[in-house]
């Protein structure tokens, strides 16, 4: 495969759940946000709050609150004589994309400077505590958090697909159960030969009659995965109660064409 120095870089990047002491310096901090916002936008609607040092989770010296924010847009907006009409959906989607954009972006450029990084997903769950944290104005949503300063920890390069199983030129392809497996094994293989799940103590229990049948023999990816989507989230409840107490009404209104922004 061909390869560059950012390509490189790219490919040997993992997360990072340990790290030292050490400070980036403001000079640093600075360089990495910058080149977040120079990811490509749909309207800026990506905001960051920073905190530093302070209980940070895995000891990282920086956290990152990476928020979709249309407050910003509809100030703009309002001094331009405007009030924003498209449906909170909809620019829920474009935010979500801008944030996405930056918050990696950031990831590679921390990468530059031999720094290391983790996303915390939670962010959404606990948006109402975010908020009242950072005093965030209503139409700010913190989409996803992330922790960043230098590693003290060298990991693998975690597995990924195969590359037919990512990529599909001209038309999806009917993926036939040898494919399907072909992928489940290399995601497995290449976790187990990690001892990820082993190492960290990770094991989703298996709420139900299910009986638990792995050991961290056999325990990885696929099996962890299905876990998580086949027994959390299953109600949207929580999640909208977070973005409408953000200001984000995404749920369609009886009898409506359109959200109620
Ligand atoms: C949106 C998102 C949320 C994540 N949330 C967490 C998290 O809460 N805790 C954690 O330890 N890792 C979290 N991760 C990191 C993933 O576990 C990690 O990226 C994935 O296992 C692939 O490993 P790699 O980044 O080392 O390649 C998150 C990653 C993303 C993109």
């Amino acid at each position: 495969m061909m390869t560059t120095p950012t390509i490189d870089s790219m490919l040997n990047r993992k997360s990072i759940r340990n790290y030292t002491a050490e400070m980036p310096t403001d000079e640093v901090i600075q360089a990495v946000v910058c080149a977040g916002q120079q990811a490509p936008f749909a309207a800026q609607l990506c905001s960051l709050l920073l905190t530093r040092k302070k209980g940070v989770p895995f000891g990282a010296p920086l956290l990152f609150t990476i928020c979709v924010d249309l407050h910003r847009m509809e100030l703009i907006m309002h001094k331009r004589g405007w009030q924003m009409v498209t449906n909170d959906l909809s620019i829920l989607f474009f935010g979500i994309q801008d944030a996405s954009l930056v918050a990696e972006n950031m990831v590679i450029a921390a990468e530059s400077f031999g720094m290391g990084s983790c996303f915390l997903g939670a962010a959404p769950y606990i948006a109402d505590k975010i908020a009242r944290k950072y005093k965030l104005p209503p139409r700010v949503f913190p989409l996803v958090q992330l922790v960043m300063g230098y590693p003290a920890e060298n990991p693998p390069p975690r597995p990924r697909y195969p590359l037919a199983f990512s990529l599909f030129e001209d038309k999806y392809p009917e993926l036939s159960d040898a494919e399907v497996e072909q992928a489940m094994k290399q995601m497995d293989d290449g976790y187990l030969a990690q001892n990820y799940y082993r190492k960290g103590r990770i094991m989703i229990r298996l709420e139900g009659d299910r009986q638990e049948t792995f050991t961290y023999d056999d325990y990885s990816w696929t099996e962890h995965i299905s876990r998580k989507w086949g027994q959390w989230y299953e109600s949207p409840e929580e999640l909208l109660k977070q973005l409408s107490k953000r200001g984000f009404n995404v749920v369609r209104q009886e009898g409506s064409e359109s959200n109620v922004g």
